[in-house]
């Protein structure tokens, strides 16, 4: 219960936050959105609506808590905020995407204005288009200007809201797993959201203060830096919440480059334009930077985003180590892209990147049954299933977290024991991520003998 509360509170911190500064730039300097009155009152009424409806989902999940309603308003939530999740994600990585083109595909040299960094035809939806890019800023700024930024708030805002609904409610059950470090559901927590200020803070010292030094210590540094947290995170969280807050970590810098960095950046050009003053260039490269690194940690991040559904990843038995090979082998893969974008082929970064992934693929291999020796009877699979899954999978689940059956899946008769066969050699076999955090303390024997039931044809007599 209390989670939520702390939530609403974030969000409505938040949303005062934004307000308030929004208020405050709008009396300053003219304000770089100077959109018509109707729309600001608009965007006001837009923002009440959702603070209202988050408190009502609030009320409602306090009335609902205990009763068998509160998984089914859980998973409506997850549902909801899932889809804003991943539709703002969407279309916030193919801003990035689309500008970084933009800058690698720019034409250059053929008949570009002194005033210009190059320009770009282009044909779609059936109309043509001619973009121009300046070098710095064009003399007057024009009164409508179009600025990205609400794409990558929202983004971040909606995963939050998603990683409260998923595992922060459900701390004991999907975030910690008392076999990797016993802590209680509020220090996971708190190491949680801790963390991402934390990486924030260490990413943007190197970035102020080492990056302009020495690029190649920053590399050594950066790439320190992301395997220290996947390494953090596996060893404190369960496997599948370590995944999700090593993508929740990078997506955190992502949206903090763009509220802290670029988009402050951007406003002081903008009214150092607007008033006439020398632009400082450095202001603008700085922000290049920041979208460029933002650029390379969309790949890592949509692969984490999907991770869950892989157990062969994270049920590896160094979750971290598969973590940072996808992440660096899909980031080589962009390198690629940008710089085909470019026009140049460097011929080593695919093959590279894409042996990486495979080494992945290839020590996440299962190793090599052992032999079954005698043949094991269904009355022993059952006697294992009924002492170590029945708990959670039974359509009366006695567990203290799960009041129905995960997924719907159920180990109450022979025939359904049979009938999930595969996904009990997946799950409990070979990727070892059932029971859920080994909760139920089966035993490698245990495993072994559902294995070798199921290579024997899974009998029931
Ligand atoms: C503490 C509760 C718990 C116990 C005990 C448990 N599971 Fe699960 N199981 C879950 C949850 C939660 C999910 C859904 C999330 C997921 O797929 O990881 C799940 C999902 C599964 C799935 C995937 C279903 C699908 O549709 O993809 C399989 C297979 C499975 N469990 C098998 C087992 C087996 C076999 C055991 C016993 C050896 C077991 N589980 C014990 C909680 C449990």
């Amino acid at each position: 219960m209390l989670p939520i509360f702390i939530l609403v509170l974030l969000l409505v911190i938040l949303m005062v936050l934004i307000i308030i500064t929004y208020t405050l730039h709008a009396k300053k300097a003219g304000s770089e959105d100077e959109k018509p009155g109707i729309v600001q009152a608009q965007n006001y009424v837009y923002a009440s609506i959702v603070l209202v409806a988050l408190a009502a989902v609030a009320t409602l999940y306090i009335c609902l808590h205990g009763t068998i309603w509160q998984a089914h308003l859980m998973e409506w939530m997850n549902i909801v905020v899932r889809l804003m999740h991943i539709t703002f994600g969407i279309a916030w990585i193919g801003a990035s995407f689309y500008f970084v083109f933009l800058e690698n595909a720019l034409n250059r040299t053929e008949q570009v204005r002194e005033e210009l960094a190059g320009n770009l035809w282009a044909v779609h939806g059936g109309g043509f288009y001619y973009l121009e890019k300046y070098k710095i800023a064009p003399k007057t700024i024009p009164k409508h200007l179009h600025w990205f930024k609400y794409e990558a708030y929202f983004t971040w805002v909606s995963g939050f809201c998603l990683l409260f609904i998923v595992y922060y409610f459900n701390a004991a059950a999907l975030l910690v797993d008392k076999n990797i470090l016993d802590i209680s559901s509020w220090q996971a927590v708190t190491l949680g959201i801790l963390s991402f200020i934390i990486a924030w803070f260490i990413y943007d010292l190197l970035c102020r203060y080492v990056m302009p030094k020495s690029k190649i210590i920053f590399m050594i540094l950066g790439l320190l830096f992301v395997c220290g947290f996947a390494i953090f995170y596996t060893h404190v969280f369960a496997a599948r919440a370590a995944y999700i807050h090593f993508g929740a970590m990078l997506g955190s810098i992502m949206a903090a480059n763009v509220f802290f960095v670029i988009i402050p950046s951007q406003k002081a050009m903008v009214n150092a334009a607007r008033l006439g003053k020398p632009l400082n260039a450095q202001l603008g490269k700085n922000a290049g930077l920041r979208s460029l690194h933002n650029n390379y940690f969309t790949l890592p991040v949509l692969f984490v985003m999907i991770s869950n559904h892989f157990p062969s990843t994270f049920g590896y038995k160094n979750p971290w180590l598969i973590l940072l090979l996808i992440s660096f082998g899909v980031a080589g893969v962009k390198h690629y892209l940008n710089k085909r974008e470019q026009g140049k082929i460097s011929v080593w970064v695919m093959p590279v990147s894409i042996l990486i992934l495979l080494s992945a693929a290839y020590i996440s291999a299962p190793p090599k049954p052992g032999a079954c020796n005698a043949d094991v009877s269904f009355a022993e699979v059952n006697k294992i299933v009924q002492q170590r899954c029945i708990s959670c999978h039974s359509a009366k689940p006695t567990d203290d977290v799960y009041k129905a059956a995960p997924n719907g899946v159920m180990y109450d008769t022979p025939d359904e024991i049979v009938k999930y066969k595969d996904k009990i050699m997946e799950r409990a076999v070979v990727t070892k991520t059932m029971p859920l955090n080994n909760k139920t303390n089966i035993t490698e024997a245990e495993r072994d003998a559902l294995r070798c039931w199921i290579n024997q044809g899974a009998s029931v007599k």
